[in-house]
């Protein structure tokens, strides 16, 4: 993706998440001088399969994996503290050098213990199938102007006033709830004063730094997490994340302005999964999706929790196209469907017997439509050892070929298993 007019590359979800970012990421990352997560938080779950085994990032960028590019967590990303150092210990522990190649915002907000307590003990988290990560409550604390931010921890008179009214706040709405359990401020400002002398010296201006690589000629990849369907703007609302996932979310949530950004590659399943509730018009049958979870090991990252699974739906890739102006799309785990005799195509739905060719704009309609679908003939053979698109199966690029024509954006990278050299640039 990087050449002498493409600096910055901006990699996002394209369906409801868990398209297999963290290998795309990881691939791009080798021609990287710095990679930027830019929202979200420990409710991600990025999986890079390597020489070396395999590694599960929740908030540092995949880019890590690789000695030479610098990381950074964004001002948009709502911090874990916890969760960011079980990681680094358990990426030294393996052998990756993190000191001095990671970068965190001093504008990132803090996900503090009480976020997560709201989040588990919330009857509307459970409604939505949240990941229990304390996401949703870190964010509306940013969003209602009362959250803890990384740079508050160098004054401990800003994070005790912080906490104290967070804390009355949180055990208020546990008391609401009819929840038991409450938050000790003094905990959690005993937990903080301990962290800060590790976090603060990660700390830094991160949108400054990552200007200065991209004035300095260097290139730069911006790594999403979740997908488009989850945005809280242009996802299938209320079943959401609640942060932007989308392109442009990537110049908010890492100080820069979009005009710097150079091309944005959406990736995508060679079918569809989704966790959590809400609509997921081409969901398979009980059967056929047990098939699916079973070929892709479709459990999530984060959670454990078995994912959803149905066929590639066209009608939402080209609107993921549309809300981040893709320019390129990542097909991952092709392999998973080698054994199918037919796969197939959902290229659009119909609603009260009509046809719509676009993503109805509320889940009420989407939870109606039908969903049309053309059957693609199967390979039957395994694609896991071809490295260019010309040793794939003819019913595989022919399959490929669909895809990239329903969806209307070019495809620039083929997925045929988990390891690293299982990634085709389609050229
Ligand atoms: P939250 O982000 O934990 O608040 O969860 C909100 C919705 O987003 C739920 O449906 C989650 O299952 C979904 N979600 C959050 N993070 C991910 C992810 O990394 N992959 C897939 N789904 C996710």
């Amino acid at each position: 993706m990087f050449g002498p007019q493409t600096h910055c590359v901006v990699v996002v979800g394209a369906q409801w998440g868990d398209e297999g970012k963290g290998k795309v990421v990881d691939a791009l990352a080798e021609r990287a001088d710095l990679v930027v997560r830019y929202q979200g938080g420990a409710n991600a779950g990025h999986t890079v399969d390597t020489a070396g085994g395999e590694f599960v990032l929740h908030q540092i960028p995949a880019g890590i994996l690789h000695p030479g590019t610098r990381c950074v967590i964004g001002n948009g990303v709502v911090l874990d503290p916890e969760t960011l150092f079980h990681e680094i210990d358990a990426l030294t522990g393996r052998g990756v050098r993190v000191e001095g190649r990671l970068v965190v915002s001093d504008r990132a907000h803090l996900v503090l213990p009480y976020h997560k307590l709201l989040d588990t003990e919330s009857a509307r988290s459970r409604q939505i199938g949240t990941t229990s990560r304390g996401i949703g409550p870190a964010y509306e604390d940013k969003i209602g102007r009362r959250g803890v931010r990384v740079g508050d921890l160098r004054h401990d008179e800003i994070v005790a006033k912080l906490v104290r009214a967070g804390c009355e706040r949180a055990n208020a709405m546990l008391a609401l709830s009819g929840s038991a359990k409450r938050c000790i401020a003094a905990d959690i400002e005993r937990g903080l004063a301990q962290i800060a002398p590790r976090i603060l010296p990660l700390v830094g201006d991160a949108g400054k730094l990552v200007a200065s690589v991209l004035a300095g000629g260097g290139n730069v990849l911006l790594e999403g997490a979740q997908g488009a369907l989850l945005d809280v703007d242009h996802g299938t609302y209320p079943f959401v994340t609640s942060s932007s996932t989308t392109a442009g979310g990537a110049a908010t949530g890492s100080g820069i302005g979009p005009t710097a950004i150079d091309a944005v590659l959406g990736v995508v399943k060679a079918y569809t999964t989704r966790v959590g509730n809400g609509p997921l018009p081409t969901e398979a049958s009980p059967a056929e999706a047990e098939r699916l979870r079973s070929l892709g090991g479709e459990f999530g990252a984060t959670t454990g929790r078995p994912r959803r699974c149905g066929w590639f739906d066209a009608v939402v890739v080209r609107y993921a196209a549309r809300v981040n102006g893709l320019s390129g799309l990542a097909v991952t785990k092709l392999d998973v469907l080698d054994s199918l005799e037919t796969i197939p195509v959902c290229t659009h739905y119909r609603l009260d017997g009509e046809r719509l060719d676009d993503l109805p704009d509320n889940v009420v309609s989407l939870e109606c439509v039908q969903p049309v679908y053309e059957l693609l003939p199967g390979w039957r053979r395994s694609t896991g050892e071809a490295r260019r698109l010309e040793e794939l199966p003819d019913e595989a690029r022919r399959y490929l070929e669909r895809l990239q024509e329903s969806a209307g954006v070019p495809i620039r990278f083929v997925g045929v298993g988990t390891r690293r050299e299982q990634l085709i640039a389609v050229v």
